[in-house]
């Protein structure tokens, strides 16, 4: 077995691994972490199989680790271990990042905090069967959708990028700017608050992740009113999102729309604990992958 540099020939592969996981994770997420950085993505290797991985996100000056997976029949032989070593061995070296995050599964982090990672707070996964009996299937599907497109023809880019970037205290346009290519995204009428939303291909189930989501000051109105737009526009699928615990507005308004915690992970983090603004985000950018 050894750790290499991982390329992307190696993403069906850790693919497999994040699925026989279980976890929501998607091919175009997988892709846009490696190119965002290709130095912190390793692959653990054995008779030209992968059976392990770890991926970086590195934004302006903090960075998250993400997809930590290790074969189930190559587990408690150090191969996690090494494989975090190596990511933690380039962040460790770029003095520029302050901060690295990650979404800890509850069995894992012991083996974060050997590393130095402490405990920020839970987060909550959500979820929600279709929109039956919600408050999304009592409204004009068709106005909203058009209403949502009118606001956000005009990219309102630079609004995203500016309130992200006072939710985590770092620019994390790197992978926003993308995101905002790839994922549907709907925004108030004035630059305060946003949330994006995307199917995840690849699953067996028809599903859809929502991320980032994001209110300036928690404004648990605005938070409703995008949350009942983007559920109109996705229609009878199931949905996704992680939530951070202590958001309550997000916590009301995700049960007012039927929704229920599936699910959690412990969101942590070496060198500098962040100053987040938690009762901004409502949605991380990703299902525990990259932020
Ligand atoms: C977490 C994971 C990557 C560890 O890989 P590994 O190769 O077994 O790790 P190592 O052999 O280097 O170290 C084992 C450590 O894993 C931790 N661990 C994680 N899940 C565990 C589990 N279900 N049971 C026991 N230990 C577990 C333990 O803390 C153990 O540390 P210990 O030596 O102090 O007991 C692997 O268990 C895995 O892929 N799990 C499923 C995916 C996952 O949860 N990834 C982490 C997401 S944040």
């Amino acid at each position: 077995m050894n750790i290499r540099r991982m390329v992307p020939d190696d993403l069906e592969e850790v693919l497999s691994l994040a699925l026989a996981e279980g976890w929501v994770s998607d091919m175009c997420e997988l892709s846009l972490i490696l190119r965002s950085y290709p130095e912190g993505c390793s692959t653990a290797v054995s008779e030209c199989q992968v059976v392990g991985c770890v991926m970086v996100t590195r934004y302006e000056h903090s960075a998250w680790i993400g997809n930590l997976i290790v074969d189930r029949h190559y587990r408690m032989r150090g191969v996690g271990t090494e494989l975090l070593q190596t990511a933690m061995v380039y962040l460790d070296n770029d003095s520029t990042i302050t901060s690295i995050y990650l979404n800890a599964a509850p069995t894992a982090t012991r083996l974060y905090e050997r590393f130095g990672f402490v405990t920020v707070c839970n987060v909550f996964r959500w979820k929600k069967n279709g929109i039956s009996g919600s408050f999304s299937s009592s409204r004009n599907a068709a106005q909203l959708a058009a209403s949502s497109s009118q606001e956000t023809g005009m990219c309102r880019r630079e609004d995203i990028l500016w309130l992200d970037s006072q939710c985590w205290g770092d620019c994390r346009s790197v992978v926003l700017k993308q995101l905002i290519k790839e994922r549907s995204c709907i925004t108030s009428k004035d630059p305060t608050a946003f949330l994006m939303y995307y199917k995840i291909s690849g699953m067996p189930e028809s599903l859809y992740a929502i991320g980032p989501w994001e209110v300036e000051n928690g404004g648990q109105e605005i938070a409703s009113g995008l949350l009942e737009r983007a559920l109109s526009q996705i229609g009878d699928a199931a949905v996704v999102l992680d939530v951070p615990a202590q958001n309550d507005a997000a916590c009301d308004v995700l049960q007012a729309a039927g929704f229920m915690v599936v699910g959690r992970t412990v969101f942590m983090c070496h060198k500098k604990v962040p100053d987040i603004r938690f009762g901004n985000v409502l949605a991380f950018l990703s299902m525990g992958s990259m932020g």
